[in-house]
């Protein structure tokens, strides 16, 4: 297995000529997607996904075309979140958010034709396999990534605006709009790999917890952040009236339960014996103290 930085860079090199082998794109719509694409996200669940697949004794290159189609997924989740009928926001991954630069319809399209991009990716390299597990990855990353996974998530983040926070109504969006795009890596990277159906779900629990933690740091980080290293604004969410895990249970209440999901992260990925779970273990301590 190798180190993040060196999976981070496998995705970088990968992403944009994987978006160019869909074929000839409009180029305003081409320059749309590449400029969130490339605007230097952390690639977290890329990364995830072919240390999954590396972990169980799979293939981290076979295992590209999914990591970069997950990838694709989550930043046009992120084009859509940002604009001006979802979160409004100004600024991402330290730049002008595409709505700003491109407009509200070409940001639209954007978000779409990553979506629609990144399943073609994945079916084809699906449909170029001998065997059933390139099916069973885009399956998985289609359940967490849809209607009762992120944007279940999301319409839940949106309803809750302005609402009295509950611990059922903030745990359901975390659950959803974040934990559900962090176990689409582990069981797509795992079920690529062949892994048993009880290693993907120790995979699966793995990132529901670590998807908690991050998401609480997230709500954390717009309140004690600093915008620069995050490359976003931060007092958007009391500013837009947002149901978060720090509304509910203020910034220590939030630390406390951050750390109790990195440590249910780190003991299901230590519950399989036959896993070196290195890589996981000090991704999820890493959680609590990110800056960005
Ligand atoms: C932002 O995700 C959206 C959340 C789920 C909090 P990331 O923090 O992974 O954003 P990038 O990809 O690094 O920009
Ligand atoms: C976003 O949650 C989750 C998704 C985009 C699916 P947030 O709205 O908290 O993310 P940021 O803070 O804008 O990155
Ligand atoms: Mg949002
Ligand atoms: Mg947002
Ligand atoms: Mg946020």
């Amino acid at each position: 297995m190798r180190d993040y930085a060196a999976y981070q860079a496998r995705v970088e090199q990968a992403l944009p000529d994987m978006l160019r082998s869909l074929g000839e794109i409009p180029a305003r719509l081409l320059e749309a997607m590449d400029y969130s694409l490339e605007a230097g996200g952390k690639r977290l669940r890329p990364v995830m996904l072919l240390a999954a697949c590396e972990m169980a004794g799979g293939d981290a290159e076979a295992a590209l075309p999914f990591a970069c189609g997950l990838e694709m997924i989550h930043t046009y989740s992120l084009i859509h979140d940002d604009l001006p009928a979802m979160d409004d926001d100004d600024l991402r991954r330290g730049k002008p958010t595409n709505h700003r630069v491109f407009g509200e319809g070409l940001a639209v399209l954007a978000g779409d034709g990553l979506l629609n991009g990144a399943v073609e990716l994945m079916a084809r390299a699906a449909l170029s396999r001998q065997d059933r597990r390139g099916l069973q990855a885009l399956e998985a990353i289609l359940r967490h990534a849809g209607v009762t996974g992120m944007i279940a998530g999301q319409t839940a983040d949106l309803a809750a605006e302005g609402e009295a926070p509950t611990e059922e109504k903030v745990t359901y969006i975390h659950r959803h709009k974040t934990a559900d795009l962090l176990m689409a890596p582990m069981e797509a990277g795992l079920l690529l790999a062949g892994a048993e159906p009880e290693k993907v779900r120790a995979g699966g629990e793995y990132g529901m917890h670590l998807g908690f933690a991050f998401q609480m740091t997230d709500d954390l980080l717009d309140v004690i952040g600093d915008e620069t290293l995050l490359g976003k604004k931060t007092g958007m969410d009391a500013a837009r009236d947002k149901m978060t895990w720090v509304a509910l249970r203020g910034t220590e209440g939030t630390r406390e339960d951050a750390a109790a999901h990195v440590a249910a992260a780190i003991a299901a990925v230590r519950g399989v014996p036959e896993w070196d779970a290195g890589f996981f273990v000090s991704l999820a301590e890493s959680t609590l103290g990110r800056v960005r």
